[in-house]
């Protein structure tokens, strides 16, 4: 573990090791009004470590933006204090947090909306889903985007950095991965625009690009960054060149000396492996195209993730599923010590069983079983 466990410099940070918390998902705010929960400032805190980076789960910048019933969001002052707790907990522990902005795009549903229909960039027969009080179910027919729409997205993504500011996170991560909005405006399988922001990869990229400035805009370059996935398929995203798209993305973002690059290996399907014995492509061929900090996420383990730093390939690397069930993940795996293993079961939503009750490593611990 010689390359994990050294510093780095990440952005505006230095950050005393490599083992990064992915973002995940977990459907633990208080409905009505996503309020974030004390059983969330529970979870970061255990994950936090001095010099650690965690990278909070995807956050929706407005009502529209929604995906799932129980999923963060900051977009009135009723969270704040909730998020500055997330925060405190957080920085009492030395530790470092991104949080990620999302906005769900297609992925939705008008019981998550507010009643209106989700949008995307063009209209394109989607069969995801979405959650709400009835469960999952299947997401709610989508409308292309009009073009005159378009800036006060970017606005929401702007005000919901500055709430993330104020409410004292040390930066922001733009999700432009697993099929959601920016993701959509990416790849050619989702945007079929005929105006500035569709067509050639550079108009494409026209929303990311917005996107990027606006979160700029509030924190400086140093303190953001990107999560992409290509490749990926969840959300049913595809692009006719995902290598060609993927790299000219990596160039852009490049150029805007960000904190990071995060990039999930297309192994994985948003919470499942798909692959398990392929070994990780994308930072590879994306390495060449962003000189910063490229964070690997998607199937590591501890030695996987050893190896992709000391091979140059990734300078950080992102873990969820180990993460979620090992507080103290960072210890564990700089002593080689046994992972407890993850529950599925407890992904979803849920209360604090499975989610903020796992212990950390101890002599005495006994070893459990997978459900
Ligand atoms: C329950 C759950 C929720 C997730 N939610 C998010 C999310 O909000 N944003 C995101 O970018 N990825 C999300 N992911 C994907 C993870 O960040 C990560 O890419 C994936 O778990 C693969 O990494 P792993 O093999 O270390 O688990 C989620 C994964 C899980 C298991």
């Amino acid at each position: 573990m010689a390359h994990l466990f050294t510093l780095k410099k990440v952005g505006a940070y230095t950050l005393s090791h490599r083992v990064v918390l992915a973002p995940m998902t977990r459907m633990r705010t208080i409905q009505p009004g996503d309020i974030p929960s004390p059983m969330m400032a529970d979870f970061y805190g255990q994950r936090a470590s001095e010099g650690g980076l965690e990278i909070i789960e995807g956050v929706s910048i407005s009502v529209p933006a929604r995906s799932y019933l129980g999923a963060a969001s900051f977009y009135h002052d009723g969270q704040t204090e909730g998020w500055k707790a997330i925060a405190n907990a957080i920085h009492a522990k030395g530790g470092r947090a991104f949080m990620q902005l999302i906005h769900g795009g297609r992925q939705s549903h008008v019981d998550m909306t507010g009643g209106v229909a989700p949008v995307a960039p063009s209209v394109v027969p989607f069969e995801g889903v979405a959650f709400t009080k009835d469960g999952f179910v299947p997401a709610s027919p989508h409308r292309a985007l009009e073009i005159e729409e378009i800036p006060g997205i970017i606005e929401e993504f702007r005000v919901a950095a500055q709430r993330a500011l104020d409410a004292g996170f040390d930066g922001v991560e733009l999700h432009g991965a697993n099929g959601y909005l920016v993701d959509q405006f990416i790849q050619d399988g989702t945007n079929k625009r005929t105006d500035a922001y569709g067509g050639p990869i550079e108009n494409r990229v026209r929303f990311l690009r917005e996107a990027v400035e606006a979160l700029i805009s509030v924190w400086g370059a140093d303190r953001v960054g990107v999560r992409i996935s290509p490749s990926g398929q969840w959300g049913g995203i595809s692009d006719s060149n995902p290598e060609a798209t993927f790299s000219y993305v990596a160039q852009v973002l490049d150029g805007y000396k960000l904190a990071y690059l995060h990039v999930i290996e297309p192994r994985i399907k948003g919470d499942d492996t798909l692959h398990e014995d392929h070994p990780p492509v994308a930072v590879k061929y994306l390495r060449p195209h962003f000189s910063g900090p490229i964070i690997a996420a998607g199937g590591f383990d501890g030695a996987s993730a050893e190896a992709i730093v000391a091979a140059g390939d990734a300078d950080l690397v992102a873990f969820g599923r180990h993460f979620s069930s090992n507080p103290d993940l960072p210890y564990r795996l700089q002593h080689k010590l046994p992972l407890t293993p993850y529950v599925r079961a407890a992904f979803w939503g849920g209360d604090e069983k499975h989610y903020s009750d796992f212990p950390a490593w101890s002599p005495t611990l006994e070893p459990t079983e997978a459900e």
